[in-house]
């Protein structure tokens, strides 16, 4: 098993290109940080509680909580395997944690957009609760309007997906999450890609930079 990172602003596209590569090739496993916590909110868990405040603000949730809950995943993934992690680290203490759990990273990969695209994009997400599968109203519509293709729930948009929320969520990417690149550039582990292409060119360029 080994693990690239995904690297990119609130509405960048990490979890749209992830969950495409792994829907399409069987070596690939997305792991969403973020998903993992709406999960355990919805489950109504001790971490779930704690989290949901964070996370309905647009802070970071305490990092202890999130390292947890992701040192479950990479202990439980093995074999020929690459996880896509997606939203975590978050910050410089989450990626020292992942380095300190000895977990094998090839490299991180930074999807590039621009802030001014992120609101756009944000405002038209719609996303399964069920599946986690993603769509965008304009970009990526689902063939029947509010309803998921591949398991037929209803499309909801996320709490944190409000105009406000999301220019808190900027800020505290460009504060929090920004510092990763150079560190992983520093590392000679940073790869980039253009984020502002279609869908399907931005999962083309993102498999190209995985290769060595
Ligand atoms: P999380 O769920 O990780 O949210 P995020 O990083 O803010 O990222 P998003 O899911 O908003 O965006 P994305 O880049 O995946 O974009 P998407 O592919 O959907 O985290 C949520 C919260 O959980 C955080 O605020 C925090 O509280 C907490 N949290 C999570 N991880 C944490 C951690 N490690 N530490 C502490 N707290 C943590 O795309 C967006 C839209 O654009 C979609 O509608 C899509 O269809 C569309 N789109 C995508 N690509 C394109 C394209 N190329 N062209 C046109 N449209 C596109």
């Amino acid at each position: 098993m080994n693990i690239v990172i995904l690297l990119g602003a609130p509405g960048s596209g990490k979890g749209t290109v992830a969950g495409k590569l792994a829907s399409e090739n069987a070596n690939l496993k997305h792991v969403s940080s973020g998903d993992l916590l709406r999960g355990a909110v919805a489950k109504g868990t001790d971490a779930g509680r704690e989290a949901k405040g964070y996370m309905e603000s647009g802070n970071l949730v305490p990092d202890a909580l999130i390292a947890r809950m992701i040192k479950d995943v990479v202990a439980e993934t093995t074999g020929d395997v690459t996880m896509l992690l997606d939203g975590f680290p978050r910050n410089l203490a989450q990626a020292k944690i992942l380095e300190e759990m000895g977990a094998p990273v090839k490299g991180a990969i930074l999807i590039d957009v621009p802030d001014a695209i992120i609101q756009d994009r944000i405002a038209g997400r719609r996303t399964c609760p069920r599946c986690k599968a993603g769509y965008h109203v304009k970009n990526l519509p689902p063939k029947v309007e509010g309803v998921c293709d591949h398991c037929g729930a209803e499309l909801v948009v996320r709490k944190d997906d409000n105009p406000e929320t999301v220019r808190d969520r900027l800020v505290v990417y460009h504060r929090e999450t920004e510092p990763l690149i150079a560190f992983y550039r520093d590392k000679g582990q940073l790869k980039s890609v253009v984020g502002t292409d279609p869908i399907d060119t931005v999962a083309a360029s993102f498999l190209d930079a995985m290769k060595d």
